[in-house]
């Protein structure tokens, strides 16, 4: 091989994003790549001149292991939107200037459907401008609603947490001898897959959640203050998961209907996060039912202790797969992740056209959600290969050891 390799990473982390970095890192560097750079803060980093060499910050092979538990984006990452390229032609020559700068051949981007934005329109540009920079979309989000590919990277460690706090929450949530309520907000964005992953809580020793609220379906207020009151009634506690982006039959997020604070990232994406008090505070004040919303937040993609092997391995395979594909010629593809099988669970990788995959969101199939406000046994038996086994953390005096690039 001639030149370098750079990689990203961008959008919403996860808990295996980086298992997706030590795979290009470690493939890369064992295909005879020279440098392998890291764009700091994404494509926003490389604009600036943010960049690291790897090498210098990922030494031995215990690295590599602590990488791969190391939540969240060792590089840093950005919500940043390229521009289309009429009208914008200096940014991409200057992207392009910093990449002939410093050699690069390869091109690595590790993200979700805004991020395969990127790698379209850089593959889109380099193309018209006859380079020979290859440029590959590695796929990751906890959201899973990427599409062509079975499931993302960082979705099945982030369902593995959820349906595991789930069973915490349910056994704390059903203690009391009058009827309380916990209402569980989960990420996910217009997506319900991860908000669905706390079905799973549900087995012989765990009564499940009550009842799971999708973003796919609407949101019926009115519908869901009787049910709550009805079972409330019977003297019954219910823990109930709603996802962060549903949304009442006018097209407001129900957090919306509450005061508060509105933040829109460079993709127009409304900062989500609410619902769950809004509703607590409702039922609150009007049925007079003690109630607690939690908001897992950033907590159920950045829980290093409680990841998924598959998950974690798949990461690190989608990367490998990349450098794979790039090095021997592919360009404007993104890796994907295809089930071959179910029983033993099997998946292989395979790579597919960017201009399917940016900016295009996968949603849950309506007929995997009931009408009794739950999600279908298929649904259930498509998550839960994703978290199988586990990949314990390097503990270091009673922590998990990460690695940090600025240390
Ligand atoms: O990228 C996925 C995601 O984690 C969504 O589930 C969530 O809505 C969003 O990112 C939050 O993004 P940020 O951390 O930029 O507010």
């Amino acid at each position: 091989m001639t030149g370098n390799v750079i990689v990203g990473q961008s959008g919403g982390p996860t808990a295996v994003i980086n298992s997706s970095l030590a795979g290009v890192f470690k493939t890369a560097k064992d295909r005879g790549a020279k440098k392998v750079y890291g764009m700091i803060h994404g494509i926003k980093g490389l604009l600036d001149g943010e960049y690291v060499d790897l090498s210098n910050k990922i030494q031995t092979d215990i690295d590599i292991d602590l990488l791969k538990r190391t939540p969240s984006s060792f590089l840093g990452s950005c919500r940043y939107k390229l521009p289309e390229v009429e009208g914008n032609e200096a940014t991409y020559t200057k992207i392009f200037e910093k990449l002939n700068e410093l050699e690069i051949q390869y091109f690595f981007y590790i993200g979700g459907n805004d991020s395969m934005d990127t790698i379209k329109k850089l593959s889109d540009y380099g193309k018209s401008i006859n380079s020979d920079i290859k440029f590959m979309g590695v796929p990751k989000t906890i959201d899973n609603d990427l599409a062509v590919t079975d499931h993302t990277p960082g979705f099945g460690s982030a369902a593995k947490y959820i349906a595991s706090t789930m069973k915490e929450i349910i056994r704390d949530g059903l203690v009391y001898d009058y009827p309380t309520i916990t209402i569980v907000e989960i990420m996910g964005r217009n997506a319900g897959w991860l908000t669905a992953a706390a079905a799973l809580a549900k087995g012989e020793d765990c009564e499940g959640v009550d009842m799971i609220y999708l973003p796919e379906k609407v949101f019926d207020i009115d519908q869901f203050m009787n049910h709550v009151k009805a079972v409330s009634t019977k003297g019954r506690s219910m823990v109930i998961a709603i996802s962060e982006g549903i949304k009442v039959a006018d097209g407001r997020y129900v957090f919306e209907l509450s005061d508060h604070v509105e933040f829109v990232d460079a993709f127009g994406h409304k900062q989500l996060a609410g619902s769950a008090k809004f509703l607590a505070n409702k039922i609150g004040s009007e049925l007079g039912i003690k109630t607690r919303a939690v908001e897992l937040s950033t907590m159920q993609r950045c829980a290093g202790h409680m990841t998924s092997r598959t998950d974690i391995t798949e990461a690190f395979n989608v990367g490998g797969a990349a450098v794979k594909a790039a090095f021997e010629g592919e360009s404007g593809r993104v890796v994907v992740l295809k089930r071959i099988s179910d029983d033993p669970y099997m998946c292989i990788t395979e790579t597919h056209d960017v201009h399917d995959i940016a900016n295009i969101e996968k949603k849950v199939p309506l007929e995997w959600i009931t009408d009794d406000d739950y999600v279908t046994d298929e649904l259930i038996r498509y998550i839960r290969p994703l978290i199988q086994a586990e990949l314990s953390p390097i503990m270091v005096d009673g922590l998990p050891r990460h690695l940090n690039v600025n240390m």
